[in-house]
């Protein structure tokens, strides 16, 4: 029998995959499930201190570990952390395992949305707006190489953007 594909989210920091997820994953009757979520977890300790005391390649280690874990699911809501993608072995098996769809948001929209919370160890520098234009350039491409299909949220609501995700989802997963 065949397996019902996971919804996958991806798209840079502050373009909505959690909250859009839980929204999804209530409206779909899946698990929600968070590639963040499940570092913390399982390290028992927040992102940001993942970052300062173990370094961003152990942080990327416990990444593919839960993509790994988490793609053997199915009719699951996925919620990928933005560098997740940017991995080759994650995409292919995020590819494998559902729709992927990715969001996205001016630069404008990021900045406002990820400098209210003092969380984005990679943001915390002097100049986020030339950081986040940088990472931009580089993942915009990966993560339009691996999406199916994208979804502005710059200017629309969590609830709106939930709606359009299911919608696409449903009408590519039959
Ligand atoms: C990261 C994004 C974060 C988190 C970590 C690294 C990135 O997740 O995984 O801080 O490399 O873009 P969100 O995209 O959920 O903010």
């Amino acid at each position: 029998m065949l397996r019902t594909p996971n919804l996958i989210l991806v798209g840079f920091m502050g373009t909505g995959k959690s909250t859009v997820g839980r929204a999804c994953a209530a409206t779909l009757g899946f698990p929600y499930h968070d590639t963040d979520m499940w570092i913390v977890r399982r390290a028992r300790m927040p992102i940001t201190q993942i970052f300062a005391t173990e370094g961003e390649e152990a942080f990327r280690e416990r990444e593919r570990e839960a993509i790994r874990h988490l793609t053997q699911r199915s009719a699951i809501v996925l919620s990928t952390g933005g560098g997740a993608p940017v991995d080759g072995g994650n995409a292919a098996l995020l590819r494998e395992s559902g729709i992927v769809i990715l969001l996205t948001a001016t630069v404008e929209a990021i900045l406002t949305r990820v400098l209210r919370r003092a969380n984005r160890p990679l943001l915390a520098c002097d100049d986020p707006e030339s950081r986040v234009r940088e990472m931009l350039g580089h993942r915009e491409p990966v993560y339009r190489d691996l999406a199916q299909a994208t979804v502005d949220t710059s200017d629309l609501s969590s609830p709106e953007v939930a709606d359009r995700v299911v919608a696409l989802y449903r009408a590519m997963s039959t």
